[in-house]
């Protein structure tokens, strides 16, 4: 009997016997993020990115792994316009960076949340590269984006599209001033976030 097979089987026990039954309670978890320090939009030189310090809130409050994407071979610019100008290039040519994570093998996690900051609009090309390489089917994946003012950008579309076999539930956009200056709104933004993904279901 496989994991979810005997998931299921033990929740109608439960549930015959009177006790709740939660479909995934006993699901989990990881936070996978991608996000830059150096010198980023309305917040100067940062040593923690605005998108890493979102993920370890998220990670805090549903008891998560943490899995940080990094591009190998990082020759980014520090500077915000010219890295700008490296990653409008990489999105032209629809560009799919190597990348490193820190959790090595993801098959286990059945709910990952996934955040990045938005890049021209989009994801940063890199994330493409990581939908395209693991292998996300029959998972539940919850985007969450950090922002200088276009929100989550479609970030949750487009992961349903590059991830056409898993569950893409409603994302979080914070912004990059937030997340560097604001741990009480952030914090406060996340819980509620994490409750309506609880009232559909999703739990951790
Ligand atoms: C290359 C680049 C492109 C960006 N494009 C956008 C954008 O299209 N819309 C937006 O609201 N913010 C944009 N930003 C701002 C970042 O999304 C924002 O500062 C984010 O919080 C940075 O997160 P990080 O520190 O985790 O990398 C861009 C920043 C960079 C560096």
């Amino acid at each position: 009997m496989d994991r979810r097979t005997f998931l299921f089987s033990f929740g109608m026990l439960s549930f015959g016997i009177s006790m709740p039954f939660k479909t995934i309670a006993s699901s989990k978890t990881l936070v996978v993020y991608f996000s830059k320090t150096g010198e980023q939009y309305g917040v100067g030189v940062i040593s923690k990115g605005n998108t890493a310090i979102v993920a370890e809130i998220i990670a805090q409050k549903t008891g998560a792994d943490l899995c940080e994407i990094t591009v190998e071979n990082d020759t980014y610019p520090t500077q915000y316009k010219p890295l700008c100008d490296v990653a409008k290039i990489e999105l032209n040519n629809k560009a799919r960076p190597a990348y490193n994570k820190t959790v090595a093998d993801i098959s286990g996690y059945d709910v990952i949340f996934i955040g990045a900051p938005v890049w021209w609009g989009d994801w940063p090309m890199v994330m493409y590269t990581f939908f395209e390489h693991e292998n996300l089917a029959g998972k539940t994946l919850i985007p969450f984006s950090t922002h200088a003012g276009s929100g989550l950008s479609g970030f949750d579309k487009k992961l349903a599209t590059a991830n056409p076999k898993s569950k893409v539930a409603a994302g979080l956009a914070i912004t990059g001033t937030d997340a560097q200056n604001n741990s009480s709104r952030v914090s406060g933004a996340v819980d509620v976030w994490l409750k309506k993904l609880a009232e559909q279901g999703i739990a951790f």
